[in-house]
């Protein structure tokens, strides 16, 4: 008997995972690039600090927690999203001023499984934390828009939006309290509910979002300062040369964003993953999970997303050099050793193996080449072959290593 991964969940094997792999690399390789420092958080916290950051009126807290009473008697909750487990850990540490934060890993969220929409999900995710600057926002969008490029993804539009800081959010309430209190009888009955604890969330709401088309925009109601601060941004997007659409709809899903929202859309992808990623500015995040005021900007992009949106895209060679021992195993295993010690990625099946069966190894893990080591040959010369067209020349181990990194 064997058993299926629970539903909404995958198990990821080569060759899929070798897309995975590389995904990972360019983004450890990009946030570091940006100055952005590696954080790692529980995958589990206190339901308390998703509940307060996210908003009890958000389907997210409301429908989709995977939570649990321990042991103890405590609430726990697997994370559905990583910035509230980010912005307490930074409080928790005690820390004060600008923090540039790249995590990542599996999120959880009670959904209705289908492609690219799972109940346990990637995020790569990074957060500037400590400052109000239009700047940051630019930034942060900017290096979400760079990793798609650098994956290969072509096409990314960022939707952009501003829902104002607490002062605009709060007469913006107002005028859609007012503007939804006639049209309560025709919303649904979660809706109903929303109205009266965030009228902001029945905008994303499912049902009734798609209905409400002429509801008042959040992007109209801006006090002076949150539309300074959206234009500040929108000129640095045009300087640093993003393109991005205007969409006073964008609202996202979590309670937490103040100012500044966006997400990264692919408009040819089905809607249920056409969303690749998105994020914002949560200025009052910190003093939601009992801090000072830390103002931040930040977004998370959904990798079995990517995944899907990069289809069956000719991968790259996942090994350099395929060994195929033809003769004397100590000299091949040496020639292993220094080629991994040059960098390469190297290797080959263990003994005992027919050189029929190490060839045919070397085309399923889809090497670059393959190397055959023979009998001790007096002048250390070896034979390497390149897989792709079957070229093939006799050099000495130092040769092979240049030849393939070249
Ligand atoms: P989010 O929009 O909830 O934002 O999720 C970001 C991305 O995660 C989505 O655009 C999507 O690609 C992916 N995603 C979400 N749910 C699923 C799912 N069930 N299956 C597969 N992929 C999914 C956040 O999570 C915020 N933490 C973003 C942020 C960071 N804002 C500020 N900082």
């Amino acid at each position: 008997m064997t058993f299926r991964p629970p539903k909404g969940t995958d198990d990821i094997l080569p060759p899929e995972s070798l897309r995975w792999r590389r995904l990972l690399q360019i983004w450890d390789d990009i946030t570091a690039r940006y100055g952005y420092e590696l954080v790692m958080t529980p995958i589990f916290e206190n339901t308390e600090v998703f509940a307060r950051a996210i908003g009890e009126a958000t389907e997210v807290v409301q429908k989709q927690m995977f939570t649990w009473e321990d042991k103890g008697g405590r609430s726990m909750t697997m994370r559905p999203e990583s910035t509230a487990a980010v912005v307490r850990a930074y409080l928790n540490a005690g820390r004060r001023g600008i923090f540039k934060g790249a995590h990542s890993g599996p999120m959880f969220r009670y959904e209705q499984p289908q492609a690219g929409r799972r109940r346990q999900f990637f995020q790569v995710s990074a957060e500037y934390l400590g400052t109000d600057s239009p700047e940051a926002d630019v930034e942060v969008i900017e290096l979400g828009h760079r990793y798609y490029s650098e994956v290969g993804i072509d096409g990314v539009e960022v939707q952009l939006n501003s829902i104002g800081d607490s002062e605009s959010r709060a007469a913006y309430r107002q005028v859609l309290a007012e503007y939804l209190e006639p049209k309560r009888a025709e919303l649904c009955e979660d809706c109903q509910k929303r109205m009266d604890q965030n009228p902001l969330r029945v905008l994303d709401c499912k049902v009734d979002g798609p209905k409400l088309t002429n509801a008042p925009a959040p992007v109209d109601h801006l006090n002076t300062e949150s539309a300074e601060h959206f234009d500040a941004v929108k000129a640095g997007m045009e300087r640093a040369g993003i393109g991005y659409i205007d969409d006073p709809r964008l609202v996202r899903g979590l309670d937490y964003y103040t100012k500044t929202v966006f997400e990264y859309t692919v408009p040819t992808y089905d809607a249920a993953q056409s969303s690749l990623g998105g994020g914002g500015r949560y200025d009052g995040l910190a003093e939601q999970l009992g801090g000072p005021t830390v103002p931040a900007v930040g977004f998370s992009l959904g990798l079995d997303r990517i995944v899907l949106a990069l289809g069956d895209a000719d991968e790259e060679p996942a090994l350099d050099v395929f060994v195929v021992v033809a003769g004397d195993r100590t000299n091949a295993l040496g020639a292993m050793r220094l080629l991994r010690q040059r960098g390469l990625r190297v290797d080959s099946l263990p003994a005992p193996a027919s050189v029929k069966a190490q060839f045919k190894a070397a085309d399923r893990r889809n090497a670059a080449a393959v190397l055959v080591v023979g009998e001790g040959l007096a002048d250390g010369a070896m034979t390497v072959r390149r897989l792709s067209d079957g070229h093939e020349e006799t050099m000495t181990l130092e040769e092979v290593a240049a030849w393939v990194t070249s």
